[in-house]
């Protein structure tokens, strides 16, 4: 499901940075489960430059998707801050692609698309030309009139995917939306997002358990340690772009990260586990 919000009035009181797009400080947030407070993450905090692409990479249930999901303001952190530029207020500060492909049922895949424009008012020939462009970039076309439960699951997720774009947000928040993707459609789709991204100068959040998908797309790979989620290592991504997803496997600095990553996160993973002391 596609979230879209604007609240400018959270931002107004802070000072303007125009570099950090997304100043997170202190982050902590704990659930109340039956009699227990469950801390998903603790005292997490990371500066995203307006136009940078952020890869998050941890353990099952480090709180990924608490941290995106507070992020995108769909969620209240329990302490700590986050502060994010809203640059222009005409279009929405932050969209969510979550985990599990998610659409409306009872629109039909073009007016699934159509959705966010729609909310906001844009002009039905504007609204038109972007749907139109959206349903070939995730190869939909023959499928504009088609409802959702005439799809399969990787159709659905790149209407989902299409939504959220459409859209244009100043941040795109992504919970592994590749997951359910063939591999085909993963590797055009990855090409895809890296297009769109360096065209339209967007901050994107992408979460992933693929190393893999992180090197291709990431500025910066941030690695979380179990939970309660905190930063464990943040990774510079030294390969050049435009990256193709054959030509990056043959770079030895392509190796050499990914093997640094796994070094680190793999402890994690073990500690999430039990089989490491937390
Ligand atoms: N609404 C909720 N109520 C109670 N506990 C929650 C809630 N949402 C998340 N949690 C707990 O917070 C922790 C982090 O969950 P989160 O979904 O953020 O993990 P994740 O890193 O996204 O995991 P995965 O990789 O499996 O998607 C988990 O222990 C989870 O059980
Ligand atoms: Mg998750």
């Amino acid at each position: 499901m596609v979230m879209t919000e604007g609240r400018a009035g959270i931002e107004a009181d802070q000072k303007y940075e125009p570099d950090i797009k997304i100043r997170i400080t202190g982050l902590t947030k704990s659930f109340r489960v039956g009699a227990q407070d469950v801390v998903a993450l603790q005292d997490l905090s990371l500066n995203i430059k307006a136009g940078e692409f952020i890869v998050i990479v941890g353990p099952s249930g480090c709180g990924k998707t608490t941290l995106l999901r507070i992020v995108a303001g769909l969620d209240r952190q329990s302490h700590g801050h986050v502060v994010r530029q809203h640059a222009d207020p005409k279009k929405p500060l932050s969209t969510m692609i979550f985990q599990e492909h998610a659409v409306f049922p009872w629109f039909s895949v073009e007016k699934n698309i159509e959705y966010g424009l729609r909310m906001r008012g844009v002009p039905k020939r504007e609204r038109r030309a972007t749907v139109e462009q959206f349903l070939g970039k995730m190869g939909l076309r023959d499928y504009a009139k088609a409802y959702p439960h005439q799809l399969s699951g990787g159709m659905k997720q790149r209407v989902s995917i299409a939504r959220a774009f459409a859209n244009d947000p100043e941040i795109l928040c992504m919970d592994e939306p590749f997951a359910a993707l063939d591999e085909q459609n993963k590797a055009i789709m990855l090409e895809e997002l890296t297009r769109i991204w360096s065209e339209t100068l967007k901050t994107a959040l992408f979460i992933t358990h693929s190393l893999d998908e992180a090197l291709i797309l990431a500025d910066r790979i941030v690695v979380m340690t179990s939970r309660p989620g905190r930063i464990a290592a943040i990774f510079d991504n030294p390969l050049p772009r435009p990256r193709k997803s054959y030509e990056i496997r043959r770079d030895p600095a392509y190796g050499k990260l990914s093997a640094e990553i796994w070094d680190i996160l793999r402890v994690e993973v073990l500690k999430s586990r039990g089989e490491l002391p937390a």
